[in-house]
């Protein structure tokens, strides 16, 4: 499918776009704005849309686009900053009036043209802007306006050119998607075509050009990363993959289960299980410093892994199959986030908590293009278990980091019941969709009085972390009902020897991180 080209003039607003257009069930890509004219020729998109970025047109050196790509006769959409760019480009005035607007905002349609056809005269859009297109470019329709911005919309149907002042792409503009989708389906024509069932096909045919008949490992971690990644691997080139499962002792419970029952009866996997608990332990043990449990935990996962590995190359050595490719579930937001480079270095290790820089192996990431929710989606599609497709964000370091203080066997199964009964809950109340994650820490350093049953207890403190996030880059903590909290304690207190108490995290990020350590 053609793509849809986002060209990014900075921020965060590029990401979202990218993803709202997917949304519509149209592919998009993020190109960085200094890209020329035949660079976009050459990837022959269907659309291009310009985004917001933080700069005024005004500024020396603010990002400019090729002027040539507007010749391309590609259907263009100009959205705030972007929008801007295209008044100035083609001579229309843009003005730095010292107004600025930012928040909801109650826009005023004259005309609805392509744009904003199929909308309320009146509605509210989310700006934010210091300057204003105060004349549209010659031939251009002007479509709204609001109390500050005489030109908040235009259009050349002609030359299929479209702008917008506003972020169609934010939820709080009423009528966001609806430009977006006018904009693609009327305005540039296109399809909605995209969707996981393609992805799927398109990527299993690539996995097999990639791979031919060599042998290919997998690191699952039991997130849902690992997990749809591997399973698109294995419906391409079935036993030519090993996965390859460490229990490091610090998963939650039923996750081994989940993994060594659920997604490889799922998916037919052939899975090998490491037992690492003892080994992680005692390489733990007495260490109570953050950092110094997180660099043991990832140094003692390396190993682990290599050594696994070291068994599967001898074994396939034996077959003269080699081992040559490694799958990692790298996403679209770290290959952006990185610079977009051909790999993604550091940040592609990151799902198995770190693999070595020395690598010997070529890297399959069938899920480079995607955004978190399409791989939730393909997960769906392949088949695979609801509790992994569906996962919320767990760290690597796993239960190791949610207990402060040392990290023994003892206080991990107290850990582990604790977080069960938090998830049970949580799910229970509908609210796995409404939550980014809720970590469970045990304050295994501190104890409190209390009373239960006929006597004095002095037991440990449990802290429930539940927030709301879009890209857990900020978070705030969520607001669980009373009734929700009240059961959810009772049973921790009723049900966990040795815990007395449950507190609540109510800080935001920042200034508190959603982890503890
Ligand atoms: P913080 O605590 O930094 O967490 O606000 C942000 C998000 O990252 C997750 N997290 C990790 N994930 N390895 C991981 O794979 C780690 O070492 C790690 N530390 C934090 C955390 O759960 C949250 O979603």
């Amino acid at each position: 499918m053609k793509p849809v080209l986002v060209v990014d003039f900075g921020a965060q607003y590029a990401q979202l776009i990218a993803r709202r257009v997917r949304e519509a069930n149209v592919y998009s890509e993020i190109v960085h704005h200094n890209i020329t004219a035949s660079e976009v020729a050459a990837k022959n998109p269907a659309a291009i849309i310009l985004s917001g970025g933080p700069s005024s047109v005004y500024e020396e050196n603010s990002p400019q686009l090729d002027p040539a790509i507007l010749k391309l006769g590609i259907p263009v959409l100009g959205i705030c900053y972007g929008f801007q760019v295209l008044a100035q480009a083609l001579g229309g005035r843009v003005d730095k009036t010292g107004k600025r607007e930012y928040g909801a905002t109650q826009l005023n349609l004259n005309s609805s043209g392509v744009l904003l056809g199929n909308q309320p005269m009146q509605q509210i859009c989310w700006m934010s802007h210091g300057d204003q297109v105060m004349v549209a470019p010659e031939g251009f329709d002007v479509l709204a306006s609001t109390d500050t911005t005489p030109v908040a919309a235009f259009e050349s149907k002609a030359q299929q050119i479209y702008g917008v002042q506003w972020h169609p792409e934010v939820k709080h503009s009423e009528q966001g998607q609806n430009v977006l989708t006018n904009f693609l389906y009327q305005g540039a024509g296109i399809e909605p075509t995209w969707n996981s069932g393609n992805v799927i096909a398109e990527q299993i045919e690539k996995i097999r050009a990639q791979v031919g008949d060599a042998r290919v490992i997998c690191g699952l971690s039991g997130g849902v990363d690992s997990a749809v990644a591997a399973a698109l691997v294995h419906k391409a080139v079935g036993d030519q993959l090993t996965a390859v499962f460490v229990d490091h002792g610090l998963l939650r419970k039923g996750e081994r289960e989940q993994v060594e029952r659920d997604y490889v009866a799922a998916t037919g996997i052939r899975l090998i299980t490491v037992d690492a608990e003892e080994k992680f332990l005692s390489a733990l043990a007495g260490v109570a410093d953050p950092e110094t449990k997180r660099k043991i935990i990832g140094r003692e996962f390396i190993r682990t892994f290599e050594e696994a590995e070291r068994k599967l190359i001898a074994e396939a050595a034996a077959d003269s199959r080699p081992i040559k490719f490694l799958v990692q579930g790298t996403l679209y937001p770290d290959v952006v986030e990185s610079g977009g480079g051909a790999t993604a270095g550091i940040k592609s290790h990151h799902n198995v908590g770190g693999l070595p820089e020395d690598l010997q192996f070529e890297l399959v990431e069938p899920l480079r293009t995607l955004f978190k929710d399409e791989v939730r989606a393909i997960g769906a599609e392949l088949g695979l278990p609801h509790e992994i497709v569906q996962r919320q964000p767990f760290p690597g370091p796993g239960l190791g980091i949610r207990i402060v203080g040392e990290v023994t066997k003892q206080r991990l199964e107290l850990l582990r019941e604790a977080d069960a009964i938090v998830r049970e809950e949580l799910s229970a109340a509908g609210k796995d969709l409404e939550i980014w994650q809720c970590p469970v820490v045990l304050l295994a350093d501190v104890r409190s009085v209390g009373v239960q049953g006929d006597g004095r207890s002095y037991g440990h403190p449990i802290v429930l972390r539940p927030v709301s996030s879009e890209d857990a880059m900020t978070a705030d903590w969520s607001r669980l009902s009373y009734d929700l909290l009240a059961k959810i304690s009772n049973r921790i207190t009723n049900e966990v020897a040795d815990v007395n108490r449950v507190v609540l995290d109510i800080t935001s990020k920042p200034p508190g991180t959603i982890e503890w350590e």
